[in-house]
C-alpha cells in the first residue's frame, strides 16, 4: 500500500473521501473552481446533514477525482479521534466492494494532521478488510485491497513526518488484517500445529528466535495445565516461545496470549448456540504473535519474549473432568470445577514458565471470560493486574490507540472466591464476579512481577456487522500492545 501526501491545490484520486461536521455548507480547503461548484451544489441541496457515520457517494462529471464520498463527522465539538477512526472505516467499508483502491483523503478538522492523518489510515485499512477465504463466487471473492491513499491538504514542512508516520500505520494494519484471516480462519483449518507453523514463518521472516514444545517437550516442562486442556482433541499442543533481544536493550517485557484454536467447554460443554464463534479463542494469541510481527519490523530497544501455548478443548474419551486436580508448572495445585475455565490453566503454565526470563513486567491478553464482555461489551477490554504503573501505561496507550481497556479490581478479598477444598485453588468459584476470578487465578502464578491480564473476549470479535468492520475478527490488541512496547523502555 503506498501513502502519498500533498497539498489541496491539485486533487487527482480515483476517489476523494470529504469529511464533514453537521451544519457546514462550505469546504475552504479546495481550490479547484470546478469541484469546489459540484461540492457546494450538493452542500447546499440539504440532502446531506453530516451526522456521524452518515454517507454520500456520487460519481462526478469530472474525470478526477471520478468518485467523491462525503463522510458525517457528526458535532463538531463533539467528534473524537475515536469517531474519526471509525468514520474512516464506514468509508472503506462502503468503497472497496465496489473495486475502488486508489483512495484520496481531504484532511480537516482541527486536530493536528500528525494525529489524524495515521488514524485515516488506520480506519481505511480496517474498514476495507473482510474475510473472504472460503466463498466459492468470484464476485465475493474479488479484492478490497487498497492500493494507495493519497493525503490532501497537507504543509510542506509536514510532508515527511505525515509520510513516515502513515507508513508505520499502514504496516502495523497489514499485520492486524493478516492475523484476523488467522482468527477467523475455522478450527478446522487453524489447528494449535498449523497456528505454531505461522509464528515460526512469522519469527523467520522478522529474525526473532524461536522455539516450538510439543506434547513430549510439554510433558517433560510438566506444564500439567496446557496438558490436561488438551486431553480431549486428537490435536496435540504446542508451546510457542519467541525471543526478540535486541542489541541494546534495558526492560524485558514478557507477553502471553490465550491460544485455544477451540473451545467446545469440554466436558463442561457449552451450547451449541454460538459455540462456531468459539474459533476466536486464540486471538489473545495472535494478539502476541502480530505484535511481534510489528516489532520484528520497528525493531524497538526493549527485549520482548512471547509465550504461546495452543490447544484445542474438545470432550474426548481422555478429555480431564471437573473434579481433576492439576499440579501447575509452578507446583501449585488445581482443582478443576469447570473444564470450560481452560484458558486460565493454560495462561497460568505459560506465565509461570516466563518468569525464569525474570521480566521487568508481563502481561497476558485472553478471550478469557464471559463475564467480561457483560461487563463491558465491545467498547473496552478488561484490564486488572498487581502494579498500577504497568496498567496505567496500558491504559494511556490505550486512549491514544483507540485500543481501550478499563480497570476491574484485583482486591486480595477475591482470592476467597477461588479457594479449594481439595487443592492450592480451584478454576472456578461460583457465578459471582467471572471476569476478575480469571484475574485472581492468573494472579497465583506471576510472583512479585509487574503484571496486566487484558480480557478481550468482548474486544476480540463483532457478532454482528458494524458500519465500520465486518462481522468477526476484529484483530484487537496488536496495535495497543506494539505501542506499550514502543514505551516501555
Ligand atoms: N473462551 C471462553 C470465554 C469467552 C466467552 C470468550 C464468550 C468469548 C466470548 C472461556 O474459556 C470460558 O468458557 N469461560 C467461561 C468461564 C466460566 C466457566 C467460569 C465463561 O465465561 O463462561
Ligand atoms: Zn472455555
Ligand atoms: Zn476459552
Amino acid at each position: 500500500m503506498k501513502v502519498e501526501v500533498g497539498d489541496a491545490y491539485n486533487v487527482r484520486s480515483q476517489l476523494l473521501i470529504i469529511p464533514l461536521f453537521e451544519e457546514e455548507k462550505e469546504i475552504k480547503e479546495i481550490k479547484d473552481r470546478g469541484l469546489i461548484e459540484f461540492i457546494s451544489r450538493i452542500l447546499k441541496s440539504g440532502v446531506f446533514k453530516g451526522k456521524i457515520f452518515e454517507t454520500l457517494f456520487t460519481v462526478t462529471d469530472l474525470t478526477e477525482p471520478g468518485y467523491i464520498i462525503f463522510a458525517g463527522m457528526g458535532k463538531r465539538e463533539q467528534a473524537t479521534l475515536h469517531d474519526l477512526r471509525k468514520v474512516a472505516g464506514v468509508v472503506s467499508k462502503i468503497c472497496a466492494p465496489k473495486g475502488i483502491e486508489k483512495y484520496g483523503v481531504l484532511l480537516r478538522g482541527s486536530w493536528s494532521k500528525k494525529l489524524s492523518a495515521p488514524i485515516w489510515i488506520e480506519g481505511l485499512l480496517h474498514g476495507a478488510y473482510r474475510y473472504m477465504e472460503f466463498k466459492s463466487e468470484k464476485e465475493e471473492k474479488a479484492s478490497h485491497e487498497i492500493k494507495e491513499i493519497f493525503l490532501y491538504n497537507v504543509k510542506e514542512s509536514e510532508k515527511e513526518d505525515i509520510k513516515n508516520l502513515c507508513s508505520i500505520s499502514s504496516n502495523i494494519l497489514r499485520s492486524v488484517n493478516v492475523y484476523r484471516d488467522i482468527i477467523n480462519a475455522p478450527s478446522n483449518y487453524m489447528t494449535p500445529a498449523k497456528l505454531a507453523e505461522v509464528a515460526i514463518e512469522m519469527a523467520q521472516r522478522g529474525k526473532i528466535k524461536h522455539k516450538v514444545f510439543g506434547l513430549k517437550e510439554i510433558e517433560k516442562l510438566k506444564m500439567c495445565g496446557i496438558i490436561a486442556v488438551s486431553k480431549g482433541s486428537r490435536e496435540e499442543p504446542r508451546f510457542v516461545e519467541l525471543d526478540y533481544s535486541p542489541v541494546k536493550y534495558k526492560n524485558t517485557m514478557c507477553l502471553v496470549g490465550k491460544g485455544v484454536t477451540f473451545d467446545s467447554g469440554g466436558i463442561s460443554l457449552k451450547p451449541w448456540d454460538g459455540m462456531e464463534k468459539m474459533k476466536y479463542d486464540m486471538a489473545g494469541a495472535t494478539a502476541v504473535l502480530g505484535t511481534m510481527d510489528v516489532i520484528s519490523q520497528m525493531r524497538p530497544p526493549v527485549r520482548v519474549i512471547a509465550l504461546v501455548p495452543l490447544v484445542e478443548n474438545l470432550p474426548g474419551g481422555s478429555a480431564y473432568k471437573p473434579g481433576d486436580i492439576l499440579k501447575m508448572y509452578n507446583g501449585k495445585t488445581v482443582e478443576v470445577i469447570s473444564t470450560d475455565a481452560e484458558g486460565r490453566l493454560i495462561i497460568a503454565d505459560a506465565l509461570a514458565y516466563g518468569l525464569k526470563y525474570e521480566p521487568d513486567a508481563m502481561i497476558d491478553i485472553a478471550t478469557l471470560t464471559g463475564a467480561c464482555v457483560v461487563a463491558l461489551g465491545h467498547e473496552a477490554s478488561g484490564i486488572l493486574g498487581n502494579d498500577e504503573k504497568l496498567i496505567r501505561l496500558i491504559k494511556s496507550v490505550g486512549e491514544e490507540t483507540g485500543e481501550r481497556v478499563w480497570e476491574l479490581p484485583l482486591w486480595k478479598e477475591y482470592e476467597e472466591l477461588i479457594k479449594s477444598d481439595h487443592a492450592d485453588i480451584k478454576n472456578v468459584g461460583g457465578r459471582d464476579a467471572g471476569a476478575i476470578q480469571g484475574a485472581v487465578f492468573l494472579k497465583q502464578f506471576v510472583g512479585d512481577v509487574p503484571w496486566a491480564h487484558i480480557d478481550i473476549a468482548g474486544t476480540a470479535w463483532y457478532d454482528n456487522e458494524k458500519p465500520y468492520a465486518s462481522a468477526g475478527a476484529t484483530g484487537w490488541g496488536i496495535r495497543l500492545l506494539s505501542a506499550v512496547i514502543e514505551k516501555f523502555r
